[in-house]
């Protein structure tokens, strides 16, 4: 069953931003990539950096301690030094309120090998 929770105003959070945002006591990270919004554990997966502190770059959040990253979109490790993905939550926007389902809260699969392999590029030095 679905529990949305109104989380923040549509105004609140510019494009390319992320920040920290509370649902029922529970710390949240919500994301705007290009208007569109996403919501995330806020507790880094490596060493529990606060990732609603931290920066967008591309379609990833990057945690403000040590620098991993995760996709917004998905939870998924994206750059180390994390390996496990970070718990994604359905977003609705109506009217000017942003509401995030805390009861939709789901976590990517993603081994540390298919983070290791995710960051190497064919034609990277030392590849091979
Ligand atoms: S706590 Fe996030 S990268 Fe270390």
């Amino acid at each position: 069953m679905s529990e949305f929770v109104e989380v923040a105003k549509v105004g609140d959070l510019p494009p390319g931003q992320v920040r920290v945002v509370m649902a029922k006591g529970k710390r949240l990270a919500l994301a705007n990539l290009g208007g569109q919004l996403f919501a995330l554990d806020d507790i880094c997966t490596h060493d529990g950096g606060p990732l609603g502190e931290g920066e967008i770059l591309d379609e990833s959040v990057e945690c403000p301690r040590h620098g991993a990253r995760f996709d917004v979109r998905t939870g998924r490790v994206v750059a180390l030094p994390a390996v496990r993905p970070v718990a994604v939550y359905h977003v609705r926007v109506e009217g000017e309120k942003v509401l995030v389902d805390i009861a939709s809260r789901s976590l990517a699969q993603q081994s540390a090998a298919d983070v290791l392999a995710h960051r190497r590029r064919p034609g990277q030095a030392g590849a091979g």
